[in-house]
């Protein structure tokens, strides 16, 4: 694992988007595997100003998402559908029909599940995946207990999970239970991972990313059986590493 111990947030995101942008440049088919949440709002800022003002087009890039919220009609306003629309894609020059997340209200999740495995891995290699990281060390929506060799599937969300994202929501209530999910092993697909975290609240889970054995209890920990991980992290988030 590659390990860039940056100031803070903005430093975090300047530097994720370097490192996107760099890809998209290589490779304008480039595959980018995308995440919701706050962490990559401002890498998504930092990208969309690049193709504003630097002239970085994404008009041949396609994106995989990693997970959507089971239930949530894809035009609902918290829906990952929708994040992505807002935060991101109307920005860019990127085409619809290139992007992709799981479908929260397919008729038959496990199908749902199947097809985007299947997807994935017909569109794939991700050639370049973003993910945050949950307090719990949830990757994707896989929280503790998601075993190494999992692919897509449906996850009932952890109440911490489910406590954390309602900031996005009216009430607690209103937050799905569960969600579709890559699994571990789509993830560790990729051919590259840029994991971004910051702020206090994830220093413990930093701590134990860092410092304990890999195991299924810390979802994250798995990341370090990848031989092509850049984890980019804040003095926050770093700071209670030993
Ligand atoms: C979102 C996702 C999650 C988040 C994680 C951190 O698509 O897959 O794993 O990355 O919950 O969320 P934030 O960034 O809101 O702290």
């Amino acid at each position: 694992m590659n390990i860039e111990i940056v100031e803070n947030y903005d430093e975090m995101s300047k530097l994720a988007a370097e490192i996107v942008e760099k890809q998209v440049v290589k490779n304008p088919r480039s595959i980018l595997g995308l995440a919701t949440g706050s962490t990559p709002m401002g890498l998504y800022s930092n990208m969309i100003e690049g193709f504003k003002n630097r002239g970085i087009s994404y008009k041949q890039v396609r994106t995989i998402n990693l997970d959507e919220y089971l239930g949530l009609n894809r035009n609902h306003p918290n829906s990952y559908h929708s994040f992505m629309h807002e935060n991101l894609f109307k920005h860019l020059d990127i085409q619809m029909r290139n992007t992709y997340l799981p479908e929260g209200q397919a008729a038959s999740v496990d199908e749902e599940c199947m097809r985007y495995e299947a997807l994935l891995d017909r569109i794939g290699p991700v050639h370049l995946q973003i993910l945050g990281m949950g307090t719990n060390g949830h990757i994707g929506f896989n929280e503790p207990g998601t075993p190494e060799d999992s692919l897509t599937h449906c996850i009932e969300l952890d109440e911490s999970t489910r406590n954390s994202n309602a900031r996005f929501f009216d009430s607690l209530d209103e937050v799905p239970t569960h969600a579709i999910t890559m699994g571990i092993e789509s993830i560790l697909k990729s051919d590259k991972i840029l994991l971004l975290v910051s702020g206090k609240e994830k220093a413990q889970a930093v701590k134990m990313l860092m410092e304990e054995p890999i195991s299924e209890d810390f979802p994250a920990s798995f990341l370090w059986k990848h031989e092509d991980v850049t984890f980019i992290v804040d003095q926050d988030a770093y700071h209670l590493v030993e």
